[in-house]
């Protein structure tokens, strides 16, 4: 038996080539609007930091309004693949580190922005993480949140979730607009702008990314095709298995000290 962190790194460690070149992760609107932030803040900001990076893409994306930024995973083929893609990119400013988003390994108010996008929903203690995220943020410092949204509905939620993780053993929770509203009202974060975008996902590329075995994906397509009507029309499912993922940027500010 292994551990959640074992499953991260069994699934993740062998994909970072994978994932420096998908074009999900690679492009989108969420990363076109972060640099639409990024680019509104007056001045460069001195130190940022992406929990959960990846192969760095949001971490590339913010690096032309930052003086440095830290990119933080605790999958080591990741953090290489961010360090093949920045000097491919000639971006000096990005340093990696490797840590979980449930105990950052850095000093409090120590950074001007702290982002994340794609990883939250395979944290185990969300919470937590939350808290870290504001700890290690100066007062009135940003916070860039970016994440598929879980659907309101329960019944297209339960389907949409068991997708996951049937597709990904690391799947932890995708989490409601209303869900990250609470955890940042207790982690002295305020909400600037929430913007919400569908994302058609394909169905080959999705699961070959994270090479899920035949018998889940045969599973998988057990439960989009046994789904009622009111699921399949509100995840968009297509013949193939293709459907839509809704992606959620939150843009926070934490307030300053009592
Ligand atoms: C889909 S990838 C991230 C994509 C990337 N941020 C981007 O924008 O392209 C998810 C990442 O979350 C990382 N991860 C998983 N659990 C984590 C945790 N507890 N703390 C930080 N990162 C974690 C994984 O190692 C993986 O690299």
């Amino acid at each position: 038996m292994r551990s959640h962190a074992q499953t991260v790194h069994t699934q993740f460690d062998p994909r970072a080539e994978a994932y420096l070149h998908s074009a999900v992760h690679s492009a989108g609107p969420d990363l076109q609007h972060a640099r639409t932030l990024l680019g509104q803040c007056p001045g460069t900001l001195h130190r940022a930091l992406d929990v959960g990076c990846g192969a760095g893409h949001l971490a590339f994306a913010i690096a032309a309004h930052v003086g440095r930024v830290v990119a933080l995973d605790p999958s080591a083929n990741m953090l290489a693949a961010v360090i093949r893609g920045a000097a491919a990119r000639g971006l000096e400013q990005i340093e990696v580190r490797s840590g979980s988003a449930e105990s950052l390994p850095f000093a409090e108010e120590s950074f001007a922005l702290v982002c994340t996008r794609y990883s939250a929903h395979h944290w185990t203690r969300l919470p937590a993480a939350v808290q870290e995220m504001s700890r290690v943020l100066a007062p009135g410092g940003h916070a860039l949140i970016i994440d598929a949204i879980a659907p309101e509905d329960p019944l297209v939620d339960t389907h949409f979730q068991a997708m996951e993780l049937l597709r990904d053993p690391s799947h932890v929770r995708d989490r409601s607009v209303g869900e990250w509203r609470e955890l940042f009202a207790a982690a002295r974060f305020t909400e600037l702008e929430y913007r919400q975008w569908p994302v058609r996902i394909e169905f080959a590329s999705w699961v070959s990314r994270m090479r899920t075995p035949e018998r889940s994906i045969a599973a998988i397509r057990a439960l989009q095709n046994g789904a009622p009507h009111e699921v399949q029309a509100a995840l968009g499912l297509e013949a193939d298995g293709s459907f839509v993922l809704q992606t959620g940027l939150f843009w926070l500010v934490k307030a300053g000290r009592p």
